[in-house]
C-alpha cells in the first residue's frame, strides 16, 4: 500500500519571479486554489493519508496553508459566512502533514532524500507541485494501479514535441502493454540528439525505498545539482521498473505559459463564470 507522498517543495521559484520573492512558488493559484492544494487533494483521492513536504526558507506560507486558522475561522463564524469557514477548515484536516528541511537547494534528489527518515521502509509517491494534472482517476492513483500489478517503481510518462524533451527527463522503453512501458534508461533534460525518445517524466513517482542508497551515491548530475533521474536510472539498469502514459490533461505550471493556460482550463470548470469568461475570451479570438 502506498500511504505517503514527499512533496520537494523548498525550490526557489526562480522562474515566477518577483511573484515569488516573498511567496512560495507552490503557492500560487489557479483560479484560487493553490497549486500545492490541487497536488495534496489528487493524493488523497487515490487514498494517500500522509504528506512529507521537504521544505526550505520562505515556505512558511505552505505550512500555514495546511494548518488550522482559528482567527480567520472566527471571523468566518461570526459573519456567518459558512460554506468558506468549511472550506477553510477542511485543508487543516485534509491529510496528516510531516516536515523536513532541505537546508540547500542541491536538487530533487537530494530533496528526496532528504524525506528518507519520513518514509522509512515502505513504498511511496513523490508528487512535483509544478506539474498539475487534471483526471477523472487521480494521476498519482493510475501509478499505484500499476505499481501494485507489478511491484516495480512507476514513473509518470506524457509523449511531448521535440522542442520540448530538454524541458524533461526522457525514458528509453520497451512496451509491454497499451500505456505501459518497461523503462531501461532514462537522461535528464537531453538535447533533442541526445534524447532516446519523446517520451517525459512528468513529475509523478511512485518509488521503493531502495531508490534512497542509490541517491546517497548519486553525485552531482545536469546542472550541477543532485539529479533523481540519475537515481532512477541506476535502479531501471538493474531491475524491473515501468512508465505509464496517464490518462488526464498535464499543465506544466513550472513555465508561464503552461501556467496560464491551467488557469484558463479551471476557470472554465467553474459554473459561476465560466459562460461570462467565454464571451470574454471570444472577444479576443480574431
Ligand atoms: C524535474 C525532473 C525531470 C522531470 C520534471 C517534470 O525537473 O528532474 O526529470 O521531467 O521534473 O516536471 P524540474 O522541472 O524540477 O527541473
Amino acid at each position: 500500500m502506498v500511504r505517503k507522498a514527499v512533496y520537494p517543495v523548498a525550490g526557489l521559484g526562480t522562474r515566477f519571479l518577483p511573484a515569488t520573492k516573498a511567496v512560495p512558488k507552490e503557492m500560487l493559484p489557479l483560479v484560487d486554489k493553490p497549486l500545492i492544494q490541487y497536488t495534496v487533494e489528487e493524493a488523497l483521492s487515490a487514498g494517500i493519508e500522509v504528506a512529507v513536504f521537504v521544505t526550505g526558507r520562505g515556505k512558511r506560507a505552505i505550512e500555514d496553508h495546511f494548518d488550522r486558522a482559528w482567527e480567520l475561522e472566527h471571523s468566518l463564524e461570526s459573519s456567518n459566512k459558512l460554506e468558506l469557514l468549511e472550506e477553510v477548515k477542511k485543508i487543516s484536516e485534509m491529510i496528516e502533514v510531516v516536515y523536513v528541511r532541505q537546508g540547500m537547494p542541491l536538487g530533487l534528489g537530494h530533496a528526496v532524500l532528504r524525506a528518507k527518515e519520513a518514509v522509512g521502509d515502505e513504498p511511496f509517491a513523490v508528487i512535483l507541485s509544478d506539474d498539475i494534472v487534471d483526471a477523472d482517476k487521480p494521476c498519482i492513483g493510475q501509478l499505484i494501479e500499476v505499481y501494485e500489478r507489478f511491484n516495480a517503481p512507476v514513473i509518470a510518462l506524457k509523449r511531448v514535441p521535440d522542442e520540448e524533451v530538454s524541458r524533461y527527463g526522457i525514458v528509453k522503453g520497451v512496451k509491454v502493454e497499451e500505456g505501459i512501458f518497461r523503462i531501461e534508461d532514462m537522461v535528464e533534460k537531453p538535447s533533442v540528439e541526445e534524447a532516446p525518445s519523446n517520451y517525459a517524466i512528468v513529475g509523478r513517482y511512485v518509488l521503493t525505498p531502495d531508490v534512497f542508497e542509490k541517491l546517497e551515491k548519486t553525485r552531482p548530475g545536469k546542472g550541477g545539482e543532485i539529479q533523481l533521474t540519475d537515481a532512477l536510472r541506476e535502479m531501471a539498469r538493474e531491475g524491473p521498473f515501468y512508465g505509464v502514459v496517464f490518462e488526464g490533461e498535464h499543465f506544466d505550471c513550472g513555465s508561464k505559459l503552461g501556467f496560464l493556460k491551467a488557469v484558463v482550463h479551471f476557470a472554465l470548470k467553474r459554473d459561476e463564470f465560466r459562460m461570462e469568461f467565454l464571451d470574454y475570451l471570444r472577444t479576443l479570438v480574431i
